[in-house]
């Protein structure tokens, strides 16, 4: 449940104009950002529903965990800002803020790290799974199996309702995604699975198992290290997305934890979402050259043509991505430190970024880069292919669907996810025999499936 404790002072008065009755709501006041109405029971009460698809003004739950200010460009977790955590903590002591809600100690720290080590390694069965799929599989799609498996090898002993089994849960996941997602990798190019080393930090000992060739000496350089840490740092959480929130709604019936994040990695695949990191990087290779930016920007604008400009955009910054501003500075140390400092998709990132910004379209919805614009050019001068970058997005933001699911499922007020609905369907009407219904006529596949008329 959130920390602290809210305010419900307030009321807000909503008026039936067909018979005038006023219904006073009381008004919720969060630590920072909007209130929020509560409109618990309305309908018992009013007898309606509140309609919001996409959920663009409704609170699911209170949380306290991460803050957005969408307007203003500001990302805090449990209240501190990104930019601070990205460039003075490290991955491991923003996992144990995420979870705890404090930073650590240096005793805490150093008792939380050598836990999570005791947990990289996977069960020795689980290697199997991946011989199950096609080499040619995308990794997002073995990342989506393996960890929903991990439910089948800690199912019997994962009582959700004790915290220390809780913790448990959350540790192996947190412990377990790099090795199950250097695995993915591994296993589509064939090459043998290296077990994780313990003496290795997180970043370090992804990277280790990601790219290291057995029996040849392999020291990842601290600058990549660096790098890698501040973009798992980035992704780390962003309080109600949509994978978070599939987390927390899997969770919400009382689900097995690994299959509830193997849900949200489902979630995340979707290129609307963590797989805009892929489509960015296949976007800018497509475009090729910075001549053609301006046919890409007319088709991004044409509501005839589904194409949008991957990296840009995003449901609550209505300005510039705080992760998006760290992003770019790292791309450049990390090209400079890799000699690239040339690198044309930086180059042509930047340019389509500069015109994006001038252009009227993005300019009047106010459409910035988001944080998946230039993480794609990291991670490929890093030497990642493009189908692990979603697989990075999900390892790093496995701690911020954990820390959720355990706000969730420790919150009292915390039920069943069970939205409801418009019902736009036919009205009741009596069953038809064969013999009397009508020729399909018009009635093709393209009419059901969204094609429109055929
Ligand atoms: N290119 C062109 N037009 C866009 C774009 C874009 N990238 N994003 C939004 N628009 C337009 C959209 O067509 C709409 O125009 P109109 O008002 O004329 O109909 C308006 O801007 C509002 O868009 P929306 O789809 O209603 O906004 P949303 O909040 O539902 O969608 C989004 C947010 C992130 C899904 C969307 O901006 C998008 O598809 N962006 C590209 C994909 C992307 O980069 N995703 C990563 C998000 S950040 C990382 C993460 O959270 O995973």
């Amino acid at each position: 449940m959130a920390e602290n404790q809210t305010r419900t002072n307030d009321r807000f008065t909503l008026i039936d104009e067909r018979d005038g009755k006023r219904y006073q709501r009381p008004l919720l006041h969060g630590t920072l950002g909007p209130p929020a109405i509560d409109i618990r029971n309305f309908y018992g009460e009013a007898g309606v529903l509140t309609y919001d698809p996409g959920f663009t003004s409704t609170a699911s739950c209170k949380s306290a965990i991460t803050f957005i200010d969408g307007e203003e460009g500001v990302l805090l977790y449990r209240g501190y800002p990104i930019q601070e955590l990205a460039t003075q903590s490290d991955y491991m002591e923003v996992c144990y803020l995420l979870l705890y809600g404090e930073l650590p100690s240096p005793e805490e720290k150093a008792e939380f790290v050598n836990d999570i080590k005791r947990h990289t390694l996977i069960h020795d069965q689980l290697m199997h799974f991946f011989r199950g799929f096609t080499r040619a599989a995308h990794p997002m799609a073995i990342m989506v199996g393996v960890v929903g498996a991990l439910s089948a090898f800690y199912h019997e002993d994962t009582d959700i309702y004790d915290p220390e089994q809780r913790m448990l849960a959350a540790y192996r996941i947190i412990a377990k995604m790099p090795t199950i997602g250097a695995y993915a990798y591994r296993y589509t190019i064939g090459r043998p699975f290296v077990y994780p080393r313990n003496d290795f930090s997180y970043a370090e000992n992804l990277l280790y198992m990601t790219f290291s060739v057995p029996s040849e000496e392999y020291r990842p350089d601290p600058v990549l290290v660096r790098a890698l840490d501040r973009i798992l740092i980035l992704h780390a959480d962003h309080e109600q997305n949509a994978s978070t929130s599939t987390v927390r709604l899997a969770g919400s019936s009382g689900a097995n934890p690994f299959a509830c994040i193997s849900a949200g990695i489902a979630s995340l695949w979707g290129p609307a979402h963590g797989g805009a990191n892929e489509a960015v990087l296949k976007m800018l290779m497509e475009i090729g050259d910075k001549r053609r930016i301006p046919e890409y920007i007319a088709r991004a604008k044409d509501k005839n043509d589904p194409f949008r400009l991957m990296g840009f955009g995003h449901r609550v910054y209505k300005n510039y991505d705080p992760r998006a501003a760290i992003m770019r500075e790292t791309c450049y140390e990390v090209l400079e430190a890799l000699g690239h400092e040339d690198d044309p998709l930086l180059e042509l990132a930047m340019e389509l970024e500069k015109v994006a910004l001038q252009d009227e379209y993005f300019i009047e919805r106010k459409l910035y880069p988001n944080v998946d614009f230039y993480t794609g050019i990291v991670l490929r001068a890093m030497g990642f292919p493009t189908r692990m970058f979603t697989v990075l997005f999900a390892i790093g933001r496995t701690v911020g669907w954990v820390a959720h699911w355990k706000e969730m499922i420790s919150d009292p007020e915390s039920k069943i996810g069970r939205p409801r609905q418009l019902y736009v369907g036919a009205p009741q009407r009596p069953f038809v025999p064969m013999e009397k219904r009508p020729a399909p006529g018009h009635r093709t596949w393209s009419r059901f499936w969204g094609g429109g008329e055929k």
